[in-house]
């Protein structure tokens, strides 16, 4: 009689699945293998047909839809690189960071441009401005949300809060993170010292590289206090009915931090508005 075979260890596939925890928001986000499953939700087929779009037009900062799997999770490409955590690492707070974010910023938003607007009514809700909307924007440009390469910014992740808005509103979303706008209490530490000058200047740095007309330049402040009130109301919204991860944000501060962002951006608001012009 021939011996018995060894025991096989269990074989490793690429559909090993490992947990990605760096947003901490959405429940449930693995990588398995060259893909990312994500769980689903009502705004999820207005969110595909945009990275279908976006990969038509030839961009490449975002993540390419494969489908959905067994489970109805959303498969979408995993994009190797660093999507930077807390504390943030020195090569996600460099001005050539900054610029890189503004012009990828740039690029997706003109990517976008030509998506219609109204082909989907089913996007996640949240803040927004006053003007009529031009692009569908992410709305949640954060250093969680950005994949690095080399040092610097090279795709958009999780569109899971995209939206029709102006360009604007995501730029000022965006600064609110990578200024940033907030108080130092709540900054990362290697930006805990910048002074209203040293965000004024990225502020600046941001615009300039995006290529922010003047009128916009004047109106920006503005939007970003509008936008403070009003993503208050929506995160605290959030909190109460999503529950999970938005409802975690929320107990360990989240409305507090943009009260005392709005106020370090009042007290600044001189010195932030002159480097602007
Ligand atoms: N397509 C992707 N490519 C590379 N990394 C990803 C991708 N999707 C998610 N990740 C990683 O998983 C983390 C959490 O995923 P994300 O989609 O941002 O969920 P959340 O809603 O929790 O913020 C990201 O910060 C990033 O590190
Ligand atoms: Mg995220």
């Amino acid at each position: 009689m021939l011996p018995p075979f060894p025991a096989l260890a269990p074989p490793v596939t690429a559909e090993r699945e490992i947990a990605l925890r760096g947003g901490d928001t959405t429940e449930g986000v693995v990588r398995a293998g060259g893909t990312v499953r994500r769980p689903v939700g009502r705004a999820t087929p207005a969110v595909h047909a945009l990275l279908r779009h976006l990969a038509a037009a030839g961009f490449e900062g975002a993540p390419r839809v494969v489908g959905f799997d067994e489970r109805g999770r959303e498969v979408l490409t995993y994009i190797e690189g660093e999507a930077p955590a807390r504390p943030l690492p020195p090569y996600a707070v460099t001005a050539g960071s900054l610029a890189a974010l503004a012009r990828l910023l740039r690029r997706f938003h003109d990517a976008s441009e030509a998506f219609p607007l109204t082909r989907y009514a089913e996007w996640e809700p949240g803040s927004n401005d006053d003007r009529p909307p031009e692009v569908i924007g992410h709305c949640d440009i954060s250093p969680g949300n950005v994949v690095f390469r080399g040092g610097l910014p090279y795709a958009l992740i999780d569109f899971d809060l995209a939206r029709p808005t102006t360009r604007l509103f995501d730029v000022v979303t965006t600064l609110r993170h990578w200024a940033p706008i907030a108080d130092p209490l709540d900054r990362d530490p290697l930006q805990r010292e910048l002074d209203g000058a040293e965000v004024g200047a990225r502020l600046r740095l941001f615009c300039d590289e995006y290529g922010v007309p003047p009128r916009d330049r004047r109106r920006l402040l503005d939007l970003a206090r509008l936008r403070f009130g009003r993503s208050y109301t929506a995160t605290r919204r959030r909190a109460e009915t999503a529950g999970g991860g938005w409802a975690r944000r929320w107990a360990f501060g989240a409305g507090e931090r943009i009260r005392r962002a709005r106020a370090w951006l009042d007290t600044h608001e001189d010195e932030l508005h002159a480097s602007l012009m």
